[in-house]
C-alpha cells in the first residue's frame, strides 16, 4: 500500500538518497541535470509516494524547461525505492503528475527515459527536429497533454533559468493560437 503527496521541503534528503540509489552517485553528470542546475523544480507538480509509517517509497519532479520559444516541462527524475518496484508505484506518480501538469494547463512534457516504460503513458520519441543538446535522441521522448496542438517541426530545448510562462488560460501566443483552432506549437 501506498499514497501519493506532494513533496514537502522536509522530504529533500530522503529524496536525494533515493536519486543516489537508484541512478548512482554519477547520475549529476546526466545531461537532464544540466536543465536542472540552479534552477527550482516546479514544486506543485513533485510527488512522492509514501508507504507506511511515512516511509517515502518514490518520487517524481518537474523542471521548466523551453521548446525553441515555446514553455514545456521536463519530467524527471522518477525513482522507486527498489523493493517496491513493479508495484504500480512508478506509474501511479506518473499518471498523477500528469493529471495534475494537464490541470495547471501545462502542455507539453519532455523526459529522456526508455521508451519501452514511457510509452504507457502516452509518451512518444521525439521527431528528428526536436533536440536535446547532447542527448541522444532515442531517449528523448515527449507528450502534448492538449491533443488539439501538434510538435514544432524543429525546436532545441533549452534551459529555463525564469521558470516557464503561465500555462493555459493565459494570453500566451501558444493559447492565441490554440483558440484560433490553428494548432501548433511555437
Ligand atoms: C523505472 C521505474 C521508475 C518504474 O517504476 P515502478 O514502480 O518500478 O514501475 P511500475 O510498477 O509502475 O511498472 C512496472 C512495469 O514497468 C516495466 N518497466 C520498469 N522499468 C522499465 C524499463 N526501464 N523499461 C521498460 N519497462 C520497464 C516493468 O517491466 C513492468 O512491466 P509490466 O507492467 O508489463 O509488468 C523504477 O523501476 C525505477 O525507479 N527504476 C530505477 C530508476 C529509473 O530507471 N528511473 C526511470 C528513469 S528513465
Amino acid at each position: 500500500m501506498f499514497s501519493i503527496r506532494l513533496e514537502q521541503p522536509a522530504d529533500s534528503v530522503a529524496i536525494e538518497e533515493l536519486l543516489d540509489l537508484t541512478f548512482g552517485a554519477g547520475r549529476r553528470n546526466k545531461t537532464s541535470y544540466r536543465f536542472r542546475d540552479g534552477i527550482a523544480p516546479l514544486g506543485e507538480l513533485c510527488f512522492v509516494a509514501e508507504a507506511e509509517a511515512g516511509l517515502l517509497v518514490g518520487s517524481v519532479r518537474y523542471w521548466p524547461i523551453l521548446a525553441g520559444s515555446a514553455p514545456a516541462l521536463l519530467l524527471g527524475p522518477l525513482a522507486i525505492e527498489p523493493a517496491r518496484q513493479g508495484r504500480g508505484v512508478g506509474r501511479a506518480l506518473v499518471f498523477h503528475s500528469l493529471d495534475v501538469a494537464a490541470q495547471a494547463g501545462h502542455r507539453l512534457v519532455f523526459l529522456v527515459g526508455d521508451h519501452a516504460y514511457y510509452e504507457r503513458f502516452g509518451f512518444d520519441p521525439v521527431p528528428p527536429g526536436i533536440v536535446m543538446p547532447n542527448e541522444s535522441s532515442a531517449r528523448l521522448q515527449y507528450r502534448l497533454l492538449d491533443p488539439s496542438l501538434a510538435l514544432p517541426e524543429r525546436a532545441v530545448l533549452r534551459r529555463s533559468p525564469g521558470g516557464i510562462s503561465p500555462p493555459a488560460g493565459h494570453a500566451t501566443p501558444l493559447a492565441a493560437k490554440a483558440i484560433a483552432g490553428a494548432p501548433g506549437i511555437p
